[in-house]
């Protein structure tokens, strides 16, 4: 079977202004390129050594990085994240394969030991980037088996300086059965929590029916970042541990913590992605599943919950501040907000997509599975999907725009700033008023129609889209997971990174079979010209 979400990453860049050097002065340019990373390139070379699995390929070279999942901006850098491999930087003017973030041996070895050239390292799709340290956070998950089976998570910092290293705290006595789809932080806290929605069945790993269903609460873990600094790599560390309903893949806290640790929590009630859609599954409503639909996850099978809460780190409590949820909240998709290190500060508005209810994209297995956990009754008609703003603190809902055509799969918004003029004392991301209301809600929309692009007012979503861009022949993308925007770059930054090659030990290269040897120092010498083109 076909894991699609699993599937190679790709990326592509839109410029938001027209007219960009080398193009007809009234478009817009449009970029798109694989993620190249060596796993990809081994597979162009050897498909049929490459087998899918719930987490990615596994072939004869190892597990490879499909890298599928968000692009992440560092100052001038651009990388892109998975949840099952490390952070790829990626040229950001040709959006080409540049390195993998951090020799393998400092990520602490495999998430699980296996043979192969290309580790097996699961860790976050949404590392953050600490604006006052210059340096990532994201997280490392080991196997366990013991006490039970489960995942066992660690802290991971990817300084500019380091180069080709990381570093890593193993939280201390913490097993758990998700994953850990997002890192957050404050000034002084990172902030990390069991997704929740995404759990690997042991018995469907091995062939069996799935199982396993996602919990109605899930641990958060807080750590002070000032208990990392000095300590050296491998050193376990005590987390404070609190619980959260619902699951969540994201969730943003405010940069300021001063008054405690404030957070939007985006929930994903009863929403498994580790269900997915088979060839032979009948929907809710009775009917086939859309062939063009199988691999895809189970879609959402209750309204979805969005608060704003404050954790408590001396009490473990954690305090409501303000809650959505109503009929039309079904499939909380992604949200857009003001990432500037002002806007994180004081942030005012938070834009988020839903999807509504999508009964075609809801298999009877999976309802089987809930029963007695979720309506039916909720989940018979399809219903518009729509980009919402709510005020931050409050989540007062302000304004909301609806997508009544029922064929439009509208993905990841993101906010641009009006304007990004050079004030000094600004960060480079920030516009002249930072918070998420003064500038864009760029929202990408999936239609067998053609892919669009629409530019909202991001105070003003209500009034719908001010300006929208098409290609003129109806073209279409495949599915867009995350989206970012970024100031426009077009050169790689001198920085010293990780070359395959350097990973490339004889013990390695000893256990995977001879023959494919020259593919492998192929692959090495094109990457390595890639790192350090003048080499
Ligand atoms: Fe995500």
């Amino acid at each position: 079977m076909e894991y699609r979400v699993f599937d190679w990453g790709a990326i592509c860049r839109l410029a938001l202004v027209p007219g960009c050097p080398g193009r007809d002065p009234g478009r817009f340019a449009w970029q798109s390129r694989s993620i190249q990373s060596p796993g990809k390139r081994l597979w162009d070379r050897h498909p049929e050594q490459f087998a899918t699995s719930p987490t990615g390929y596994q072939s004869v070279f190892g597990a490879s990085n499909a890298s599928n999942t968000a692009p992440l901006p560092w100052g001038r850098r651009l990388f892109t994240t998975w949840d099952a491999g490390r952070p790829i930087e990626l040229h950001p003017g040709t959006l080409e394969f540049v390195a993998e973030v951090g020799h393998r041996d400092s990520w602490g070895g495999s998430s699980l030991d296996m043979p192969g050239v290309l580790p097996f390292l699961l860790s976050s799709a949404h590392p953050v980037v600490d604006p006052d340290r210059d340096c990532m956070w994201t997280a490392k998950l080991d196997f366990a088996m013991e006490p039970s089976f489960g995942l066992r998570p660690a802290i991971v910092r990817y300084d500019q300086s380091d180069g080709t290293q990381v570093r890593f705290w193993p939280l201390e006595g913490i097993v758990f059965g998700g994953s850990m789809h997002t890192i957050s932080q404050t000034r002084d806290w990172l902030i990390l929590a069991d997704s929740g929605n995404f759990k690997v069945d042991p018995a469907e790993l091995f062939g069996g029916e799935r199982e396993l269903t996602i919990d109605d609460e899930v641990p958060v873990w807080l750590v002070r970042k000032e208990q990392l600094e000095g300590l050296p790599s491998g050193t376990p560390i005590t987390p404070i541990s609190l619980m959260m309903a619902p699951p969540s893949g994201h969730f943003y806290a405010r940069w300021e913590d001063a008054e405690g640790i404030s957070v939007v929590w985006e929930g994903m009630d009863h929403m498994d992605l580790g269900l997915y859609l088979k060839p032979d599954d009948l929907d809710v409503n009775g009917n086939p599943v859309d062939p063009a639909s199988v691999g895809l996850y189970n879609m959402a099978m209750g309204p979805e919950t969005i608060v704003e809460v404050q954790f408590e780190p001396e009490s473990g409590k954690v305090v409501e501040r303000g809650l959505c949820r109503e009929d039309w909240t079904f499939n909380l998709q992604l949200s857009a907000m003001d990432w500037s290190v002002e806007g994180m500060t004081n942030p005012t508005l938070h834009h988020v997509t839903y999807q509504g209810c999508r009964p075609g994209n809801i298999s009877q297995r999976a309802a089987k599975l809930y029963e007695g956990r979720i309506d039916l009754d909720q989940l018979r008609e399809a219903t518009p999907g729509s980009l919402a703003t709510f005020e931050r603190g409050s989540m007062e809902l302000k304004q909301r725009w609806e997508y009544p055509d029922l064929g439009d799969h509208i993905t990841s918004p993101t906010f641009a700033p009006r304007s990004c003029e050079t004030d000094a004392s600004r960060s480079a991301y920030a516009g002249a008023k930072p918070g998420g209301h003064d500038g864009y809600v760029v929202q990408p929309v999936l239609s067998d129609d053609g892919f669009r692009v629409e530019l909202f007012d991001a105070s003003a979503v209500g009034h719908g889209p001010i300006a929208v861009l098409k290609g003129t022949n109806r073209e279409c993308v495949p599915l867009v997971l995350h989206s970012a925007w970024m100031p426009a770059h077009d050169e790689l930054v001198d920085a010293e990174r990780l070359r395959f090659s350097d990973e490339l030990t004889d013990e390695l290269m000893a256990a995977v079979p001879h023959n494919f040897h020259g593919a492998i120092h192929a692959v090495a010498d094109e990457c390595d010209e890639l790192v350090d083109p003048r080499s």
